[in-house]
């Protein structure tokens, strides 16, 4: 893990209170130590790594708001990172995954909700996959919500061919992309017949810009969401390619919905190396995932990827994501780690992994001796996050759900983003050609298998939680069945 050189304070205050001794540290070796200043009873305490219970090496000098929110941040978060509030960790100081008070949160989000959540009506369609996508990674059967999420979505599909967050309210890329997701969550003909797919077709081709690129919505912005949110809809409902002729897009003489897209995206990477939400702006790890995945979709990733962005410069800045000693991400440069970015930098390592394969579409070279499971060449510290996960992202009361940090309550949307990062630190992602030009709809199949630590397993065999596609989030047997099922409709 990179000890990102941040604004921290060039007085290395000892920020951490130690709430709970009995499980401090007794490793801590370098940096400035948060340990406690006597030596512990090492008996009974947990081996948590260094780098994990000491200030960065590195610390800039410069005092800046930024530098003391980062410091306040450890504060807060070192305690939690030692144990702090949970009676049952293991002997590498991890406490458990509290399964079933998630499940129970996840499920009390998609009932009747109070009206405090009254603002959050025009993502409804999100709050559903954010709850399914979760209760699914947590192992639970989501096919129970067809009937009644068939019967609250389909009022949303818009004459013009896109979901709203509601009736009666404007068709977004974004919440299409979250009501197609939850659809193919439940699975199932009922479900996938909702989507009126020629309408969807039209309404698509009029958000396709001349510069190759997709707006949200009719005359809103356009950004890399909608690059990646109109790709995925398009892969998963076999969506014809053809450009309807009064799409604006045609003016610049394109007649495929993916044509000038990964050019588009490319234009997104910004001097950090990062991904912007649109050429000129500022790098951000929820553009970074979007980019990924839409050149992914595009065509193999192999390909794709090193072709429109500079990987090298790209890694430099993911790299730089993950902070010490917290373990967990954050989005973009100086700012805080966050649980959700668990998923969206998280997420970007398997689609990076994957553009590295060589010409002939196998996967890069490994130790030919040891099997895939074995090989620990990892590109982050997948401890850390998992470290990250379990002690600061977890209500640990009876609210349960997933959170940003310590200090702020547990959402859907997090809990939802938080589990698909574990899950991905977890396991491991391969992409195996059938062919040298196969893609991800004609040969490439993505495989997984248990991410097994050659350093050693932090957490319990039974907190290892189910898989979630790497460019869909969404299970792979969901991906499977939604793309099988409208693959025999070439037309509408
Ligand atoms: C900054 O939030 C967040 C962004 C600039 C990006 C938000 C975008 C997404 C979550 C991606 C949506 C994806 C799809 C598929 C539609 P902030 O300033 O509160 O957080 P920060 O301090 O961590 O940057
Ligand atoms: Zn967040």
């Amino acid at each position: 893990m990179k000890a990102s050189p941040r604004h921290t304070r060039a007085r290395h205050k000892v920020v951490f209170k130690h709430h709970n001794s009995r499980k401090m540290a007794t490793t801590a070796s370098r940096g400035s130590s948060i340990g406690p200043n006597a030596e512990p009873d090492t008996s009974s305490v947990p081996v948590i790594p260094s780098l994990l219970t000491s200030h960065p090496p590195i610390r800039d000098a410069l005092a800046t708001d930024s530098s003391q929110l980062q410091d306040e941040t450890v504060e807060e978060c070192a305690p939690f990172l030692t144990g702090y509030g949970h009676d049952r960790c293991n002997t590498h100081g991890t406490p458990p995954l509290l399964r079933d008070r998630h499940v129970k949160f996840l499920q009390k989000q998609l009932g009747m909700l109070p009206s405090i959540f009254k603002s959050a009506d025009p993502s409804r369609p999100w709050i559903f996959y954010w709850c399914l996508n979760g209760l699914s990674i947590l192992g639970e059967d989501v096919a129970e919500y067809r009937s009644r999420l068939v019967e609250t979505v389909r009022p949303m599909q818009n004459k013009d061919g896109g979901f709203a967050g509601g009736f009666g309210q404007t068709s977004h890329l974004a919440t299409t992309y979250a009501a197609v997701l939850s659809l193919a969550l439940v699975g199932g003909e009922d479900a996938y017949e909702v989507i009126d797919r020629r309408s969807m077709w039209k309404w698509l081709c009029s958000l396709k810009q001349p510069d190759g690129g997709f707006q949200m919505a009719a005359g809103g912005e356009e950004d890399v969401r909608g690059a990646y949110c109109a790709s995925v809809i398009i892969s998963l409902l076999n969506i014809p390619r053809n450009l309807a002729h009064d799409s604006p897009a045609c003016s610049a003489g394109h007649t495929d919905l993916f044509g000038g897209l990964p050019e588009w995206v490319g234009r997104c990477q910004t001097y950090e190396g990062g991904v912007s939400a649109a050429p000129g702006f500022e790098a951000h790890g929820a553009y970074a995932f979007c980019a990924l995945g839409c050149l992914a979709i595009l065509d193999s990733p192999h390909r794709t990827i090193p072709k429109y962005l500079d990987v090298p410069r790209f890694l430099s800045w993911l790299s730089s994501r993950q902070y010490a000693p917290e373990g967990g991400f954050s989005g973009r440069t100086n700012k805080l780690v966050d649980g959700c970015y668990s998923h969206w930098v998280g997420g970007c390592w398997p689609l990076i992994e994957a553009s590295f394969r060589g010409p002939e579409g196998q996967p890069a070279a490994r130790p030919a001796d040891k099997p895939l499971e074995q090989v620990d060449d990892s590109l982050f510290n997948r401890n850390g996050l998992i470290r990250y996960i379990f002690c600061c992202c977890q209500d640990m009361s009876k609210r349960g759900g997933l959170r940003d940090k310590p200090s702020k309550y547990s959402d859907a949307y997090h809990t939802c983003y938080v589990l698909s990062g574990l899950s991905s630190a977890q396991h491991k992602w391969a992409l195996v050609s059938a062919r040298a030009d196969a893609t991800l709809l004609d040969g490439d199949r993505w495989f997984v298998s248990p991410f097994m630590s050659a350093k050693g397993q932090i957490f319990e065999e039974v907190d290892r939680v189910g898989t979630t596609h790497p460019v869909y989030v969404i299970p792979q047997q969901k991906v499977d069945d939604c793309q099988q099922y409208f693959a025999v409709k070439t037309g509408f």
